[in-house]
């Protein structure tokens, strides 16, 4: 359905290793704008890995392929620039920031200037209000550091948004705000918003409650081995495991 319409993010044969070793061994994967599309796959298969280098983080060392972002290389910009080129993600595992607070680091997601006001009604929105003047994620419980992230990527309203396990450690209450800002950023109700694209990984499928995904992935042993619909794909893992993507050569690409 998207023949003739550029893609937003277009990876091709990605290999990346950490430390000499290669943990991700040729991704192919593109995604366009308005597409939510879901990873899948087990603990240690480079997921955490193909969103880090993505951002551009230290350590991913990438030895083959390219990574193209509405059609400028991505790879040739630092951490930096690819945040104001409309990447943003909502990390695994944040980090603290002593000395920085939540406030500033919205602040400056937003590109340096935003209202007040805007800030407010995003506190409120994913709960972070009374976090807003503490340092970043320093003490902050899973399910704040989690709100925290939502609170950052509202304010950044970023083009491709990549949510690293977003519901982990999340109690079912806080899913529901997680999940319902995850929707606002990729559905974009206001008008103001562009279209979007998120790339959500998830290991149970329980933000799909809360968030229309288009299109699924697993990653196994450093490829991308399956494609289908997310739910399908998630029911087939908690029937089948993983070990059927290494027989399933049907869907192997
Ligand atoms: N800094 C690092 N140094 C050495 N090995 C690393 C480093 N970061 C990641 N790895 C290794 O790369 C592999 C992929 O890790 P990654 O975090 O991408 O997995 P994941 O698919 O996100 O897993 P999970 O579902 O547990 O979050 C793992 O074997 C991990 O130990
Ligand atoms: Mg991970």
């Amino acid at each position: 359905m998207h023949e003739d319409t550029a893609p937003l993010l277009s990876i091709e044969g990605l290999h990346v290793s950490i430390g000499g070793r290669e943990v991700l061994r040729g991704i192919d994967l593109t995604i366009h704008a308005g597409e939510t599309h879901v990873l899948l796959g087990p603990n240690g298969s480079g997921k955490t890995t193909l969103l880090n280098t993505l951002v551009g983080l230290p350590g991913y060392d990438v030895t083959a392929g390219t990574v193209a972002f509405r059609g400028n290389n991505l790879l040739a910009l630092g951490v930096d620039e690819r945040a104001r080129a409309g990447i943003g993600v909502a990390f695994q595992r944040p980090p603290a920031v002593r000395g920085v607070k939540l406030r500033q680091v919205m602040e400056v997601a937003a590109g340096g200037a935003i209202d007040p006001e805007r800030v407010a009604a995003i506190a409120e929105e994913v709960d972070v209000v009374p976090m807003l003047e503490r340092d970043v994620n320093l003490g902050f419980s899973g399910g704040e550091a989690k709100r925290s992230e939502m609170a950052q990527l509202l304010a950044q309203e970023p083009e491709l948004a990549l949510f690293d396990e977003p519901e982990s450690g999340v109690d079912l209450d806080n899913i529901a705000v997680v999940g319902s800002a995850i929707s606002h950023l990729l559905k974009g109700e206001r008008a103001s918003e562009r279209p979007r694209a998120g790339l959500i990984i998830t290991h149970t499928g329980h933000i799909l409650q809360f968030v229309n995904a288009d299109i699924g992935h697993v990653l196994f042993d450093g490829q991308l081995a399956c494609e289908g619909n997310p739910l399908d794909l998630i029911d087939d893992i908690v029937s089948h495991g993983y070990e059927k993507c290494v027989e399933c050569a049907l869907c192997r690409r």
